[in-house]
């Protein structure tokens, strides 16, 4: 059986109680609330996957699934202070002799508290010569015996936001790879999945309006090197949205400008500054290409894009890149942003640039996220002093393309290399000065793709790092430690193996 605090990220509380483990028997079920129907079949799922026993819903099983928003004895998430406001996803289990109880005050909780369930069941160890281990596999021993360690845990994020980004400009990665990228996440409690959809090479989400943007620049030969072709269209988009949904996960789409377009400029030479066509880029430079900011059809395209955009993404944000515009004369930079930014908030969201767009005057509710190492950084200071709030990505401890060790065959080095203790051994509230704990929205791992072929390469750059990730963006400060995550990490691990993702076996 496990322990306790065998769990990543690590809760925020945990007592265990070793004379209360509950032993699962033949006749388990599950019952919750109508209301909680999804959330009641995804615990019994796992828990059919890993005993092999029938797991029925009933009104009365002994474990229990509860929505307590109004329960004044129930304050998980609130800490050791009762006063502190109540988090989002916060969520309390308590498990005994007589059976399971998960509460929480929203199904986010709820759903978090169900992935502290599954790690709580056993790992695969078939082969280890024991047979009490069972597997998420969905193979059983036929003489494996099943338990839940007792006790209580209270928990809930450090940060709202807990995010990770693929790149899918420089290689597409088709629907049913997102879908499974996603149920991978989620399982660290990873609650958004920013998509880079644009780039010089392709643009990977259909625009009605403007069809030759993913006609020309989705198709094939657009990936870096001439690989990955393929785009988004809208069915496939709200599809991808709805099952983040489901795994509570909030997919934050990017549309790159005013650099980066050299796909959309391919596709409607109007969008040049000199009305002249430019050829397919799949090569790995960046800062050549730049929308004219003192062209009216500039702002038809943006408009549009983002007006469509925003129409099929039910999340608050809309990120609109910003970086690494070199070919965009600063006047212009502000004449471009200072027009775009608003037309966010005008379609409803809130706009998330990288921290370059500090440079403008930003709408009230933009969400800088700082990225670049070398940069200064005034104008993210700045930002979090006029109360902006501010995604953490430093390159150096968050960018999981960059190579684990000098030998790894995948990836990039510009940031230096980045192993799994790097990106675990380090805060947000610490890196910038003047941008703290209150100022922070969250933390984010972006995973940008240019040497990343298929769901594997993916694979293997994100897991295990984007658990440090995870374990940074949710765990209190206080609680964090390099030795206990480790060990936990080589405890959870034979579960990626199980569940066939192609993590970074040799990550020590
Ligand atoms: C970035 O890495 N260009 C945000």
């Amino acid at each position: 059986m496990r322990q306790l605090v065998d769990v990543i990220p690590l809760p925020a509380s945990v007592r265990p109680d070793p004379a209360a483990n509950f032993t699962l028997t033949t006749g388990v079920s599950v019952s919750a609330a109508p209301e909680l129907a999804d959330l009641a079949v995804h615990l019994a799922e796992l828990l059919r996957r890993a005993t092999g026993f029938p797991v029925p819903l009933r009104t009365n099983g002994p474990i229990r699934i509860l929505l307590e928003g109004s329960d004044k004895n129930f304050v998980a998430g609130s800490g050791r202070n009762p006063d502190q406001e109540r988090r989002t996803g916060a969520y309390r289990l308590d498990i005994s002799t007589d059976g399971v109880t998960l509460r929480a005050a929203d199904q986010e909780g709820l759903f978090a508290g169900i992935q502290t369930i599954r790690q709580l069941l056993p790992e695969p160890m078939a082969n280890k010569g024991g047979i009490t281990e069972i597997s998420e596999s969905g193979e059983q021993h036929p003489a494996a015996t099943h338990a839940l360690p007792g006790g209580r845990i209270d928990d809930a994020p450090r940060f709202p936001y807990r995010g990770t980004m693929l790149d899918l400009a420089r290689h597409f990665y088709p629907l049913p790879d997102l879908k499974r990228y996603i149920d991978t996440i989620a399982q660290l409690k990873i609650n958004h999945l920013h998509l880079h959809l644009t780039d010089d090479q392709g643009w990977r989400l259909e625009i009605p309006s403007w069809p030759k943007l993913t006609e020309v620049s989705g198709g094939a030969g657009t990936g870096v090197d001439g690989a990955g072709p393929g785009f988004l269209s809208t069915a496939d988009y709200t599809d991808l949205v709805a099952y983040a949904k489901g795994r509570f996960v909030t997919i934050v789409p990017e549309i790159d400008m005013p650099g980066h377009v050299n796909a959309a400029q391919r596709a409607y030479t109007d969008l040049t500054t000199d009305q002249k066509p430019v050829p397919q880029r799949t090569d790995k430079t960046v800062g050549y290409s730049s929308l004219a900011a003192n062209q009216e059809n500039t702002y038809e395209f943006v408009e549009d894009v983002i007006r469509e955009v925003a129409a099929i993404t039910p999340g608050p944000y809309l990120h609109i890149g910003g970086d690494e515009a070199f070919s965009t004369p600063p006047d212009d930079y502000q004449t471009f942003m200072s027009r775009v930014l608003p037309l966010i908030g005008k379609y409803g969201k809130r706009a998330i640039g990288w921290h370059e767009m500090t440079a403008v005057e930003l709408p009230a509710d933009a969400i800088p996220q700082y990225w670049r190492i070398e940069a200064t950084h005034d104008g993210i200071k700045r930002a979090a002093a006029a109360g902006h709030q501010v995604i953490m990505s430093p390159a150096d401890h968050t960018y999981l393309d960059m190579k684990y060790v000098e030998e790894t065959t995948l990836g990039l080095d510009w940031a230096g290399f980045l192993d799994v203790r790097r990106a675990y051994d380090w805060d947000p509230a610490d890196r910038l000065p003047g941008v703290g704990e209150e100022s922070l929205l969250g933390v984010e791992a972006p995973l940008w793709s240019e040497t990343l072929r298929s769901l594997a390469d993916v694979e293997f750059m994100a897991f295990p790092r984007l658990a440090a990730i995870a374990e940074v963006a949710w765990t209190p400060r206080a609680g964090r430690d390099w030795e206990s995550f480790r060990a936990r990490l080589t405890s959870f691990a034979p579960r990626w193996t199980a569940q066939g993702v192609n993590f970074n076996i040799n990550w020590e």
